[in-house]
C-alpha cells in the first residue's frame, strides 16, 4: 500500500525522491523517510511520523547530497507511526537501508532468532527483519544483491522492496513477490525505482514491470533484471500513457474534485472506438478474442472491492436484465476463502482500478487455479490484475490519485455496459435494443457534462447538513448500488457515517433511527420502480426524516415531496447509475470541505490496498 521511489544517476536523488514521493502520497501517509548514500560513502537518513511535509521540515528544504537513493511513505500494518517504525529501516551499523511495501508473514517467527544471533531490533514493524537477515547473509558475501536474495529466500511474505548499502555503493537493489514493483528508464543514464508510475512520468514514461519472484540492480551504469531463479532475463519495457500534467491538481483544490470534473472525458476515452452505432453493438479488442469462450460462458461471478464492487452490482443488474445471464457479485476478500461453486465454464471477472488489490488478485488466482475462465476490467495498464487474467477490457480513466474513487466509478459502469453489450446482442438483445444503449452510451459524457451543473446548489445546500452525525442513502434496482457508494463516498471522505440500503428494506430495521436529525438521501429517478420509491420518501417524510431526492428531468416536480431536489438528466435505467452518482460524488466532497477533513487523504485509508 506504500509509496516506494528509488533513484541512481547524474543528478542529484534528493529532490527527486522527495518529489516522487509527494506524487506517491495517496498510498499510503502515516509516515515518510528517505536514504541517501553521500559522497563521503555514508547512508544519510531521514524519517519522520506524519505527511511528507513533516519530512520537508526536518530536511529544511535541504535533502542530503548524493545521487543513489531510496525514499518511502509508510501505510503501517505493524506498527504505529513513529519515527521507529517509518521507513527506510537499517541495519544495527546503519550501513544498510531498505523500504518496503508489505508484510513480511514470517517476521514473529524470525525475530527472536535473530535476536539470538545477536541483532538489536529498533522497530516493531515486520520489516525490520528483513534488513537483519541481509545484514547476516552479508557477512558470507560482497555484492548487496546477494545478500538481499540469500535473506529473501529465508522469508514468507509479501513485499516489494528497493535496498541500498554503502557496503556495495552506488546501486539500489529492487525485488518483488506480491507488491507492485516499476522501473523508470530515464534517458540520461539514469533509472527509478518505484511503486507505481505516477511517481516517475515527471521523468520518464518508459518502465518496466517487474513480475513475482523477479529482481534488480539498478545504478548508473544501467538496470539487470532477474527471474525467480536468479538468472539473467529481460524484461521489456513499455511506455505509460500518463503525462506529466495528468498527475498534478490542474488547478484544482483536491484530486478529488479534479477527478470528479474530468468524468466527461474520462467516459468519451472508456467509449473511443468501441461502440458499433450500425450493429447497436460494442467492439472491445481486449475480449475479442476470447468471443468463444465468452459465449460458452454459462454463469459469471464478479468478484472486486469497495467502489468497484458496487461498479460490479450495477453490472450484474445489466448483465442479467440485458443479456440473460446468471451473475454473482462478491467481495474478493469472502471469495478467496469460500469454497464457491466454479466450473470451466464460468467466468470470474474481477473489477479493479489499481489491478492491484491484494484480495481482488488472490481471488481471480483461485479462480484460475479452479480453472474458470478470468477477465478484468482494470485502469492501470499492465498492473498485475491486468497482466493475470486472461482476458479484459481497460479503463483508459488516466491516473486516479484522490483515495476516494470517483471517475474510476463511473468508468468501470460504462465497461460493463459495453461489456453488456458485447454478450447481449450475441444472445438475446435485438438490434434495436442494442443501437439504443449505444446511442444513450455515445448521449453519455455530454449528459454528465450536464449533471456537473448541480454543482453549485449541491455546495450551497452542504451548510445545512454539514453537522449531521449521520446520513441515510436508498434506492431500489439499479438505483441501490448508486446508495452503497454515496454512502461510502460520504463515510471515506467526511468521517460521517452513512448506510446505503435498498429503499424497501428501510421499513425492517433503518426505519427507528429516522428523526429530524437525519438527512435521507433518496434516489428517485423515473424508472420503473418510481412509484414505490415515492411512497418510501413518504414514509420517511411522516418521520420527519429531511429529504434530499435525486430526482430525473423528466419528473413532474410535484409527486415528490422533498426537502431538496437535486435534478439530473435522464437516460435508459442501466445507465442511470453514472448521473446519479455525479451529485453524490460532489455532496461527499464538499461536506468534507466544510468540516475541514483532508479530502485526497482521509484518515486511515490508502489508495490501492496491496495487503490482505
Ligand atoms: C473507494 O473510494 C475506495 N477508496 C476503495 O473502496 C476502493 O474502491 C477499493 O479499495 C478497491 O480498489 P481497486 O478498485 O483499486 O481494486
Ligand atoms: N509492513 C510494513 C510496515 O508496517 C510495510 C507497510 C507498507 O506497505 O507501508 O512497516
Amino acid at each position: 500500500m506504500c509509496g516506494i521511489i528509488g533513484y541512481v544517476g547524474p543528478r542529484d536523488a534528493g529532490n527527486i525522491l522527495m518529489e516522487g514521493l509527494r506524487r506517491l502520497e495517496y498510498r499510503g501517509y502515516d509516515s515518510a523517510g528517505i536514504a541517501i548514500l553521500t559522497p563521503d560513502g555514508k547512508l544519510a537518513v531521514e524519517k519522520r511520523p506524519g505527511k511528507i511535509g513533516e519530512l520537508e521540515g526536518a530536511l529544511n528544504g535541504r535533502p542530503p547530497p548524493g545521487r543513489c537513493g531510496i525514499a518511502h511513505t509508510r501505510w503501517a500494518t505493524h506498527g504505529a507511526p513513529t519515527t521507529a517504525n517509518a521507513h527506510p529501516q537499517l541495519s544495527s551499523a546503519r550501513d544498510i537501508a531498505l523500504v518496503h511495501n508489505g508484510i513480511i508473514e514470517s517476521a514473529a517467527r524470525q525475530r527472536p532468532k535473530l535476536r539470538d544471533l545477536g541483532f538489536d531490533f529498533r522497530s516493531e514493524t515486520d520489516t525490520e527483519v528483513l534488513v537483519h537477515l541481509i545484514d547476516l547473509a552479508f557477512r558470507d558475501c560482497d555484492r548487496l544483491e546477494d545478500a538481499v536474495a540469500t535473506a529473501l529466500a529465508g522469508v514468507e511474505g509479501t513485499y516489494g522492496i528497493a535496498v541500498v548499502s554503502s557496503r556495495d555503493p552506488g546501486k539500489i537493489v529492487v525485488a518483488r513477490n506480491g507488491s507492485p514493483v516499476l522501473l523508470g528508464i530515464g534517458d540520461r543514464d539514469e533509472y527509478f525505482v518505484a511503486s507505481d508510475a505516477a511517481a516517475v512520468v515527471a521523468h520518464t514514461q518508459r518502465v518496466v514491470r517487474l513480475r513475482d519472484g523477479d529482481s534488480a540492480v539498478l545504478s548508473a551504469g544501467g538496470y539487470r533484471t532477474f527471474d525467480p531463479s536468479r538468472r539473467s532475463v529481460w524484461r521489456g519495457a513499455q511506455i505509460v500513457d500518463w503525462s506529466p500534467e495528468s498527475v498534478g491538481k490542474g488547478g484544482y483544490d483536491h484530486y478529488m474534485y479534479k477527478e470528479i470534473r474530468e468524468q466527461p472525458s474520462s467516459l468519451r476515452d472508456v467509449l473511443r472506438g468501441r461502440l458499433l452505432e450500425e450493429e447497436g453493438s460494442a467492439r472491445l479488442g481486449g475480449i475479442a478474442r476470447a468471443e468463444a469462450e465468452l459465449l460458452d460462458t454459462d454463469r459469471i461471478v464478479i468478484t472486486a472491492c469497495g467502489t468497484s464492487w458496487h461498479a460490479g452490482l450495477i453490472g450484474a443488474y445489466m448483465l442479467e436484465e440485458l443479456a440473460r445471464v446468471p451473475v454473482t457479485v462478491e467481495y474478493a476478500s469472502e471469495f478467496r476463502y469460500r469454497n464457491a461453486v466454479l466450473s470451466p465454464r464460468t467466468l470470474v471477472l474481477g473489477i479493479s482500478q489499481s489491478g492491484e488489490t491484494a484480495d481482488t488478485l488472490a481471488a481471480l488466482r483461485e479462480a484460475r487455479r479452479r480453472r474458470c475462465r478470468t477477465m478484468g476490467i482494470v485502469n492501470v495498464v499492465g498492473s498485475s490484475i491486468a497482466a493475470e487474467v486472461d482476458f479484459g477490457v481497460y479503463l483508459h480513466a488516466g491516473p486516479e490519485i484522490g483515495v476516494a474513487s470517483t471517475k474510476s466509478f463511473s468508468s468501470q459502469v460504462v465497461a460493463l455496459a459495453l461489456f453488456t453489450l458485447f454478450m447481449a446482442r450475441r444472445r438475446s438483445m435485438s438490434i434495436v435494443d442494442g443501437r439504443e444503449m449505444v446511442d444513450a452510451l455515445r448521449r453519455l459524457p455530454a449528459q454528465v457534462e450536464e449533471a456537473l451543473a448541480v454543482d453549485d446548489a449541491v455546495r450551497e445546500m452542504t451548510e445545512a447538513y454539514k453537522d449531521a452525525p449521520n446520513f441515510l442513502y436508498l434506492g431500489r434496482g439499479y438505483q441501490f448500488p448508486v446508495a452503497l457508494e454515496g454512502a461510502l463516498k460520504m463515510k471515506e471522505v467526511s468521517y460521517i457515517h452513512a448506510e446505503g440500503y435498498p429503499a424497501a428494506e428501510m421499513k425492517h430495521g433503518p426505519i427507528a433511527l429516522i428523526d429530524e436529525n437525519m438527512p435521507v438521501v433518496v434516489l428517485a429517478p423515473r424508472d420503473a420502480v418510481y412509484a414505490k420509491t415515492v411512497s418510501n420518501i413518504e414514509e420517511v417524510r411522516a418521520r420527519r426524516g429531511r429529504v434530499i431526492a435525486v430526482v430525473s428531468e423528466d419528473d413532474d416536480g410535484e409527486t415528490i415531496q422533498a426537502d431538496e431536489r437535486i435534478v439530473i438528466p435522464s437516460t435508459i435505467p442501466a445507465l442511470m447509475p453514472v448521473l446519479a452518482t455525479v451529485p453524490l460524488q460532489l455532496l461527499a466532497y464538499h461536506v468534507a470541505v466544510l468540516r475541514g477533513c483532508d479530502v485526497d487523504q482521509p484518515r486511515n485509508l490508502a489508495k490501492s490496498v496491496t495487503v490482505e
